[in-house]
C-alpha cells in the first residue's frame, strides 16, 4: 500500500488509515483511529498502524528524482537487482513497534542490507563497491534495509568478503555473523570437538542453523534443540549429530545443578532453556547467549559458575566495531565458509512480508528469509 507521492521533494504529509483495499492485507481493519503522520523525507511510504495507533513504515522506496544531497559521512545504496535485505527475529519485533527495538518511529525495519554503493562522500567506501550494512542503529533507530535504498554512515558499510557473493552474504546476514561470533567464542574459550557435545537451542532459526552448520564443519558433535520435530531430518542434513526436543532442555525442577552433559552451548532463545543449558554444562565449559525468544529473564544460582567454572559469554553483534566486522566477515568467506549457503534461504517480498513477520514471531520459520525489496 503505497502512501503519499514519491516525486514530491517537499516534506510529505501522508494520510494513513484510509480505506484503501490493500490495508486489510496488513491488518488495518481492526483500527479505530485514523491518525496522520508527517514525514519530512523524500520516501514513498508503506505503512501499517499498530493497535495503539502508532504509525510505522514497513518499507520505503525512492526514485532518482528524490535523491537528496549526500553528507560527507554517508553513502547510498541503489535500487539494484543485487540488493537484498532479510527477515531477522529483531526485524519482526521492529515491525511490531517493539519499544526495545523500534527506537524511533516512524521506522523502516531491516537490520541487514546488501547493495552497491552509488554515492559516497567518504574515502572508506567507494562508488561501485558491494557492501553489507548490518548492526549499529540500522533498522532500529535509523531506517533500515526493507527499502530499495539506504543512506548510512560510511563506517557501517562492510565490503562483501572476497570468498562470498553478495547474495551469500545477505543469506548469512546478522544471523550468520552472530553464529560465527558464538562459535569463535567457544573456540577461544578452548572448547574443542573432543571435549564433548555442544548444544544449540533454537536450532532451526537463523542463528541456530548457522551455528549447527559451523560446529559440524569443525567436527563438533552438535546437538540441535528444536520445537519442530518435523525438521529433525533437515537438521541432521545440515550437520546436527543429535536432535532433541525443546522440553529436553527446559528443566522445570529449579535444581541449581543438573547432570553435566555439554562441553559448550550456543543459546539463541534465553529464558529457562538458557538456564537449563548452564546447569547442564560440564566443568570448564562455555555457553554463549544471544537471544530472548523464550524469555528475557534468567533464573539460576551461581553454582554453575563457582562449582563448575562454567563461562557465560554474551553476544552483541550490533555493537561490534568496524574492524571486528571486517575480520569476521572475511573469516565467514574463508576459514568459516559454509557450503551451499543457498540451501538455507527462502524468499519473501515486501508485499507479503506481514505474513512472514507473523511466522517468525510464532517460531515457525526454518533457516533464513531473504527479503526481495523489489516486490
Ligand atoms: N545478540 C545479538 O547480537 C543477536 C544477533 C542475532 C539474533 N539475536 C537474537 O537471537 C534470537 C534468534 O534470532 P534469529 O534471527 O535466529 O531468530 P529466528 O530465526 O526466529 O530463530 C529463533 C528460533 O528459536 C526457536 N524458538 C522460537 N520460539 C521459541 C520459544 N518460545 N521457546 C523456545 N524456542 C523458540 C525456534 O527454533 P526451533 O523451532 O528450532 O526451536 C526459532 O526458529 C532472537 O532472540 C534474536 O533477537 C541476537
Amino acid at each position: 500500500m503505497k502512501m503519499g507521492h514519491g516525486s514530491n521533494p517537499q516534506p510529505l504529509r501522508s494520510e494513513i488509515g484510509t480505506s484503501r483495499p490493500a490495508m486489510a492485507k496488513v491488518g488495518m481493519a481492526r483500527l479505530a483511529v485514523t491518525p496522520q503522520v508527517t514525514v519530512s523525507s523524500p520516501f514513498r511510504l508503506w505503512a501499517r498502524i499498530n493497535a495503539s495507533g502508532t504509525a510505522m513504515m514497513l518499507a520505503a522506496t525512492t526514485t532518482a528524482a528524490e535523491r537528496t544531497t549526500v553528507s560527507h559521512s554517508e553513502v547510498r545504496m541503489p535500487p539494484s537487482p543485487v540488493q537484498y535485505s532479510a527477515l531477522n527475529y529483531k526485524d519482526a519485533l521492529a515491525a511490531q513497534g517493539h519499544p526495545g527495538v523500534a527506537l524511533a518511529l516512524p521506522l523502516v525495519p531491516g537490520i541487514d542490507a546488501v547493495g552497491k554503493v552509488i554515492e559516497s562522500g567518504n574515502p572508506l567506501v567507494s562508488v561501485g563497491h558491494e557492501v553489507i550494512v548490518s548492526g549499529a542503529d540500522f533498522g532500529t533507530r535509523s531506517w533500515g534495509g526493507w527499502a530499495t535504498r539506504a543512506q548510512v554512515p560510511a563506517a557501517w558499510c562492510i565490503p562483501i568478503p572476497s570468498g562470498l557473493s553478495g547474495r551469500e552474504t545477505a543469506i548469512l546476514g546478522t544471523a550468520g555473523f552472530t553464529a560465527a561470533q558464538s562459535v569463535e567464542y567457544l573456540q577461544r574459550h578452548g572448547v574443542a570437538p573432543d571435549d564433548g557435545p555442544v548444544v544449540v537451542t533454537g536450532a532451526t532459526g537463523g542463528v541456530g542453523i548457522f551455528a549447527v552448520r559451523l560446529l559440524s564443519k569443525f567436527g563438533y558433535h552438535a546437538v540441535a534443540v528444536t520445537g519442530k520435530p518435523q525438521r529433525a531430518e533437515w537438521l541432521r542434513e545440515h550437520g546436527a549429530s543429535e536432535v532433541l526436543s525443546r522440553e529436553d532442555v527446559d528443566d522445570p525442577s529449579g535444581r541449581p545443578l543438573l547432570s553435566a552433559k555439554w562441553a559448550g552451548g550456543i543459546d539463541t532463545v534465553g529464558g529457562n532453556p538458557l538456564a537449563t543449558v548452564l546447569r547442564t554444562t560440564r566443568p570448564g565449559g562455555c555457553v554463549t547467549a544471544c537471544g530472548l525468544v523464550a524469555g528475557h529473564e534468567l533464573s539460576l544460582t551461581v553454582y554453575p559458575f563457582i562449582l563448575r567454572g562454567v563461562c557465560l559469554q554474551g553476544i552483541d553483534s550490533a555493537n561490534a566495531s568496524r574492524e571486528y566486522r571486517i575480520r569476521l566477515w572475511e573469516k565467514l568467506g574463508s576459514e568459516f565458509k559454509l557450503d551451499d549457503i543457498e540451501s538455507l534461504a527462502t524468499e519473501t517480498g515486501l508485499s507479503d512480508i506481514e505474513e512472514s513477520v507473523q511466522q517468525i514471531l510464532q517460531g515457525k520459520i526454518a533457516g533464513r528469509t531473504l527479503v526481495d525489496v523489489r516486490r
